[in-house]
């Protein structure tokens, strides 16, 4: 915790997990008729259920008292005015300015960044009414039919994962692809299908440094000069980053490369330039609702008191079962088979940020932070890991997410949809006692001993945790400030676990280590010095390669 100590704050906790401990969600429901009421909120057209949580209102107010300790609302205000909270890179965390709405000046470093926001904004919208209508075209004049975005991590992960859950606002005509993989095999076998003539790339990168980007658009580079001549390069790449040199040093078109800056996190970028696929697939408009949506999902954060607050919320209930129960792992299950890749998404938004163990100060956390994040879409993770989750030794506390309306009329489809997130809920929260299997059993006709056996295997110990995030639809609006609820969550989170969530100092050694390794890997150096794993693992690659 930022302020004061970890005893105060967690272990003044551990008074409720014990009375909680003595009861069961079940109990508590059917004591309390209210309890829905009592434990649910809503904010920028999401409505959160948290009632089937291990919480009562005591354990509750004891948690607040804790991000109110550890200072969340006032590094909420330092992160709005610019400060240097990400304090391992001397960097502001601004990703709020490339989604506002308002019109006040927002200031970083002693300027407003908001006319350079709304200047990269309208340079992306002319470019992309200008693709999709055809007045920009490949170097042979025919109009592109796809947009293949190179970039990693969150040059990557944001705008596929958002591509895919707006597939009802994309155009057939228009594809959106995303190659981001070092792996050959990723960008070959999306370009095998694609007509160079066709085809138009988006070079992301916040640094266009990185590895397998460079990589894999010096292969785009080479596959379009091959086809079409070297000439036909600016005609069929943009450039997104906040090297700019870098860009036109590759040989992109100045009024083709689209900036962003240093205050803006990979993993918070996709409201950037770094959307410009998704403009590109679904349209400016659309995109700019999707800013929107993340603007009100930002009010809510900013002015709403933390008791009703979803991403405090949300906060909260994580550090409870991480710090207080010791559940490692968090599962995303969006009932939703457009967000197929949101949890891959906050897998780098939340575990990139708070995968962290040292301190603000560089002292070694003495509690444990971030979970695992992960999870599939529903039914699917039904018929796959959820017998983990119903019946495993380990608690895993859950996030459903569905929409109200489907974008498609196909009944029964969303009524089932629908029941199956209650019902999967309710489950875990229910369980299934013994007594109710034996009599469930003896109804079949089972004689004694058969439901003596089969019995235990059949027993849900129920209680066990789950939020249900419901909202009308999957438009861009809500996209966005579902996006925004877990950046705010992860942002509270990193205060009262006093993290840098802003940085990401754990994926570079492995950087360094690839790098010296490639001459070695391609028979230029001797493997010698390395460890005798490396060493036989190198022997084996270069007695098989060729
Ligand atoms: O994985 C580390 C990381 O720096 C991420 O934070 C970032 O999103 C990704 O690499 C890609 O970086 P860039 O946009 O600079 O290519």
């Amino acid at each position: 915790m930022a302020k004061g100590s970890k005893d105060s704050g967690f272990n003044a906790l551990s008074k409720h997990r014990k009375r909680l401990s003595e009861t069961s969600m079940r109990e508590m429901f059917a004591q309390d008729s209210g309890r829905f009421e009592r434990f649910s909120a809503s904010g920028a057209g999401i409505l959160l259920d948290y009632s089937k949580n291990r919480i009562d209102a005591d354990a509750l107010a004891a948690l607040f008292d804790l991000a109110r300790a550890a200072g969340v609302e006032e590094r909420r205000t330092q992160m709005c005015e610019g400060e240097h909270i990400n304090i391992t890179e001397d960097r502001a965390v601004m990703h709020m300015a490339l989604r506002y709405q308002g019109d006040r000046p927002v200031t970083v470093d002693g300027g407003d960044v908001m006319p350079d926001v709304r200047g990269v904004l309208k340079a992306i919208e002319n470019y992309t009414n200008a693709v999709r209508s055809g007045d920009i075209r490949g170097q042979g004049g025919e109009q592109f039919t796809d947009v293949v975005n190179i970039g990693i991590g969150g040059s990557d992960l944001g705008p596929a994962m958002v591509t895919l859950a707006l597939e009802p606002y994309t155009r057939a005509d228009l594809r959106a692809h995303y190659v981001s993989n070092v792996d050959g095999a990723h960008i070959h076998d999306v370009l095998k299908r694609l007509d160079p003539k066709k085809t138009l790339f988006i070079v992301a990168s916040k640094t266009f440094t990185t590895d397998e980007t460079m990589t894999n658009a010096n292969s785009a580079r080479k596959w379009i000069a091959d086809a079409l001549g070297e000439e036909a390069v600016p005609n069929h790449f943009a450039a997104v980053s906040t090297n700019i040199e870098a860009c036109a040093r590759f040989g992109i078109r100045e009024d083709r490369i689209f900036g962003f800056w240093d205050w803006v996190g990979g993993r918070y970028s996709v409201w950037s330039a770094i959307g410009l696929p998704i403009a590109l697939a679904v349209g400016y408009d659309n995109f700019a609702k999707f800013l929107a949506g993340g603007d009100a999902m930002d009010r809510h954060f900013l002015e709403t008191p933390l008791e009703d607050n979803l991403p405090v919320i949300m906060a909260l209930l994580g550090v409870w079962y991480r710090n207080v129960w010791g559940f490692s792992t968090h599962a995303v299950l969006p009932y939703d088979q457009r967000l197929s890749r949101f949890a891959a998404y906050l897998q780098q938004q939340d575990m990139e940020s708070n995968g962290k163990s040292v301190t603000l100060a560089g002292k070694p956390v003495e509690w444990s932070t971030g979970p695992i994040v992960w999870g599939e879409p529903g039914t699917n993770g039904q018929h796959a890991f959820y017998q983990l989750i119903h019946q495993g030794t380990d608690v895993i506390p859950c996030d459903f997410l569905i929409a109200a309306r489907p974008h498609e009329s196909l009944p029964p489809h969303h009524d089932k949809l629908v029941a199956n997130v209650l019902a999967q809920s309710e489950a875990l929260m229910l369980g299934k006692s013994k007594d109710e299997v034996v009599a469930e059993l003896k109804a079949q006709g089972l004689d004694k001993d058969s439901i003596k056996a089969l019995a235990p295997h059949k027993v849900f110990p129920g209680n066990r945790p789950s939020n249900t995030l419901f909202y009308p639809q999957l438009t861009p609006e809500t996209l966005g400030a579902l996006i925004a609820l877990y950046e705010h969550k992860v942002f509270v989170q990193g205060v009262i676990w006093n993290v840098n969530s802003y940085d990401q100092w754990g994926v570079e050694l492995g950087k360094q280590l690839a790098k010296a390794l490639l001459p070695k890997v391609q028979g230029e150096a001797s493997g010698e010095g390395h460890d005798s794993s490396t060493q036989g693992l190198l022997a084996y690659y270069l007695a098989n390669k060729a």
